[in-house]
């Protein structure tokens, strides 16, 4: 069966990356949920998807410098439709223990590309293995050197490579840098790779699936894992299927 994974929580219903957009995830009985993390001026790991806080809090400026304290004081629902609700950035930790109460896997994308917040695969790590998430948890990243050092600190916990364009044989490329899945763009996640790499044994969970065509056409393949906006929709569309 392909597991739905829910982008950025349900960030087509719900303020993306929020624990209200987490929860509408479980409610609508998603696998797993998708969500994207940084480090706050003081060090802490923060859930937000953007470097900036412009888009999707009340304030402007980068996340990178701005404490803890001073980022939870903002309203994280700017982004989404004309400010719905009041909701708080999240810390990782706070997920994290959210999700030791239901069964949910997490894919933790490290959004390290334009700044590289040195220390940041430590403190995910640290916090995965404080809470015992290792066995529910993939590790992804656009910056794959990244990846490796996840993977040499903490080769128990699964890490995989997100990418936009063409790669040459992509599952052949995750396992030679340590990687076990890889998680293609849409456009780039053709039937034969998909296939290739599931028959390489390496499981492959494109994104983002919002169009109930391309549901259809990654159940038809046995696609491992979708990740999608709408995971309420990737339900229905699964179940129908
Ligand atoms: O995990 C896939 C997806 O989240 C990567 O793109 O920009 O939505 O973080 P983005
Ligand atoms: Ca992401």
């Amino acid at each position: 069966m392909t597991l739905i994974f829910a982008h950025r929580g349900s960030a087509g219903t719900h303020p993306e990356n929020t624990m209200s957009a987490f929860k509408e995830a479980a409610r609508v009985g998603a696998d797993g949920i998708e969500t994207d993390v940084q480090l706050s001026k003081d060090g802490e790991v923060v859930i937000i998807h953007d470097e900036k806080l412009n888009r999707t809090t009340n304030a402007s400026g980068f996340v990178k410098d701005r404490t803890l304290m001073e980022l939870k004081t903002l309203n994280a629902s700017n982004s989404y439709k004309g400010k719905m609700g009041n909701e708080r950035i999240p810390t990782l930790e706070e997920l994290l223990i959210w999700l030791k109460n239901n069964q949910l896997l997490c894919i933790i994308e490290l959004k390290n590309t334009l700044f590289l917040y040195p220390g940041l695969e430590e403190k995910v790590i640290r916090l995965i293995r404080s809470y015992e998430m290792e066995e529910r948890i993939i590790i992804s990243s656009f910056n794959h050197y990244s990846l490796v050092d996840c993977h040499q600190l903490a080769p128990e916990i699964e890490t995989a490579p997100l990418y936009r364009d063409g790669l040459f044989m992509p599952w052949i490329y995750a396992k030679a840098i340590g990687g076990s899945a890889i998680h293609p763009n849409i456009r780039v996640a053709s039937d034969i790779i998909i296939q290739s790499s599931m028959c390489a044994g390496v499981p492959v969970r494109p994104y983002t699936i919002n169009k109930e065509s391309d549901m259809k056409r990654l159940y038809s393949l046995r696609c491992s894992a979708i990740i999608t906006d709408f995971p309420g929709i990737a339900k229905r569309v699964r179940e129908e299927f």
